[in-house]
């Protein structure tokens, strides 16, 4: 059974490899793979979760340029996975038609650390191809701690990222929608050199803490030409991050842009350099935002907030330096360190 998926990966991996000769001679594989390949069957109801992870592992493995493709028209149900890099090139999953989350919430019960796709460690990997990423969220928003007793399902704290980016580089998402994520939609942990473009990210106003974009601890993060419509924070930034661009975004509604919460349990959190500008609000609770917890080290420095138009936007520009209050996390004493605020233009 083995020997034979094994035989069906390499073959498909043969069948679609194509080579390029460049002028000068130059050799460079480029390899065309389609989930399809490897078994999927995309009828939105079958379990294609050990497909993706074969195509996953053929691309993973292959050298050059390598393009998994997601079929148009067809959905493809996918429950927890972990794709793993370090890859031998460079993969470019072209998403044009649906990846669909599970939809009930027991389906997560064991062993996935709420994430649902989770790309962990790799270098130069793009997302494109104009299609869906469905979280399917529904009965996540339902069971949520806010309006539950989260006896039903667990408590939404845990509910899955349904993009998790973690220790990676060189990342590209670009022009597909991420819908009804159950919480974060798209989350960049450790990445340095990400680029989140002409992205469509939605859910309901009514789905408790959805957030758009969540970044931490990241470096070199591009955020542009994207449209929110969220009920949590459109974009948050949180940890060590820095250099981080924010342009041509139009959030609403939801509850705004946030850095921070920052300093939990008086965790030590540096953000500087981040530059947000030419953007639309509307239709938010918060407008801008930096927060911190009471107690918290580190700072926020270099932050640009410009050009950015608010329509019914309930609070448009928010410093809170003990949110959360009400919170245990950080009792105890406070840290050294002041909270310093530096050119903290709006
Ligand atoms: C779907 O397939 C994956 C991978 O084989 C497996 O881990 C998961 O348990 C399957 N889910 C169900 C509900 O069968
Ligand atoms: C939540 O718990 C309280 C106290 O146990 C109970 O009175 C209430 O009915 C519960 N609500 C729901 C929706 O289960
Ligand atoms: C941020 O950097 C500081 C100083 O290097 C470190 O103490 C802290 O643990 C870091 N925080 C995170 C969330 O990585
Ligand atoms: C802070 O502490 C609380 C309680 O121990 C924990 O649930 C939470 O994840 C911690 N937060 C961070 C950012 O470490």
């Amino acid at each position: 059974m083995a020997l034979r998926a094994r035989t069906r990966l390499l073959l498909a991996a043969l069948a679609g490899a194509v080579v390029l000769l460049l002028p000068g001679g130059a050799v460079e594989a480029r390899v065309l793979l389609s989930l399809d390949d490897f078994g999927a069957v995309g009828d939105g109801i079958a379990n294609d979760t050990q497909a993706f992870v074969d195509a996953w592992k053929s691309a993973c493995a292959t050298g050059g340029t390598t393009y998994l493709n997601v079929p148009a028209g067809r959905s493809y149900q996918i429950w927890p996975v972990t794709l793993a890099g370090p890859c031998r090139g460079e993969i470019k999953l072209l998403i044009s038609g649906n990846i669909i989350a599970p939809e009930d919430p027991e389906e997560w019960w064991d062993g996935d650390q709420g994430r649902w796709l989770h790309f962990r460690g790799v270098g130069d990997l793009s997302l494109s191809g104009g299609g869906i990423v469905d979280g399917r969220g529904q009965q996540w928003w339902a069971g949520s701690c806010e309006d539950e007793n989260c006896t039903t399902y667990r408590p939404y704290d845990v509910a899955p990222m349904a993009l998790h980016f973690e220790g990676c580089r060189d990342v590209s998402v670009k022009g597909i929608t991420v819908q009804n994520g159950q919480r974060q939609h798209l989350v960049f942990t450790r990445c340095h050199d990400v680029e989140a473009n002409y992205l469509r990210v939605t859910s309901p106003e009514y789905s408790p803490g959805t957030v758009g974009v969540l970044v931490v601890s990241s470096t070199d993060v591009h955020i542009k030409h994207d449209l929110f419509s969220v009920g949590g924070d459109c974009v948050s930034i949180v940890g060590n991050s820095s250099d981080i661009r924010v342009k041509a975004v139009s959030c609403g509604p939801g509850l705004g842009i946030s850095i921070g919460g920052l300093g939990e349990n008086q965790s030590n959190d540096r953000i500087h350099k981040i530059k947000m500008d030419t953007m639309l609000l509307s239709n938010t609770k918060n407008g801008v935002r930096i927060k911190t917890y009471k107690n918290g080290c580190g700072f926020a420095r270099k932050v640009k907030f410009a050009h950015i138009m608010m329509r019914n936007v309930a609070n448009p520009i928010v410093i809170d330096q003990h949110c959360y209050s009400a919170s245990n996390s950080n009792r105890g004493t406070p840290c050294g360190t002041r909270w310093r605020w530096r050119r903290s233009s709006t």
